[in-house]
């Protein structure tokens, strides 16, 4: 049911933690399935050189922040702003249809810790 991408993401998950004195933390859920998501972004000179995500979820939560992180560190704010969660999907190879709400929450803890940033930014 689960691609190998997804259990490997799973089983070793990327870039888990905190980050202290982050720029930006965005803290997301799912009512329906009380999941929670949160990522935190170190950034500077507009690129994230780092990331760290604490998911309280389901397997394919954790595949899914694991491989978001990995695909914004590295990247500038307007490129992670770009992540969506077709992408998430894509590249973990496919999720089951009761699981892509999964990928959006990955999108959407991406998009709120961006949005932390900013507001922490204009108020320097
Ligand atoms: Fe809700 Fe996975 S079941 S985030």
């Amino acid at each position: 049911m689960y691609s190998e991408k997804v259990m490997e993401h799973f089983s070793n998950p990327r870039n888990v933690g905190e980050l202290e004195n982050a720029d930006g933390v965005g803290e997301v859920g799912n009512a329906h399935c009380g999941d929670i998501m949160k990522i935190y972004l170190k950034v500077e000179n507009d690129v994230i050189v780092d990331v760290r995500f604490k998911t309280f979820g389901c397997g394919a939560a954790i595949a899914t922040s694991s491989i978001a992180t990995e695909m914004i560190k590295g990247k500038t704010i307007d490129e992670a702003l770009q992540l969506t969660n077709k992408a998430v999907v894509e590249a973990l190879d496919g999720l089951p249809a009761p699981k892509v709400h999964c990928s959006v929450l990955a999108e959407e803890a991406v998009k709120a810790a961006i949005e932390d940033y900013k507001n922490k930014q204009s108020k320097k």
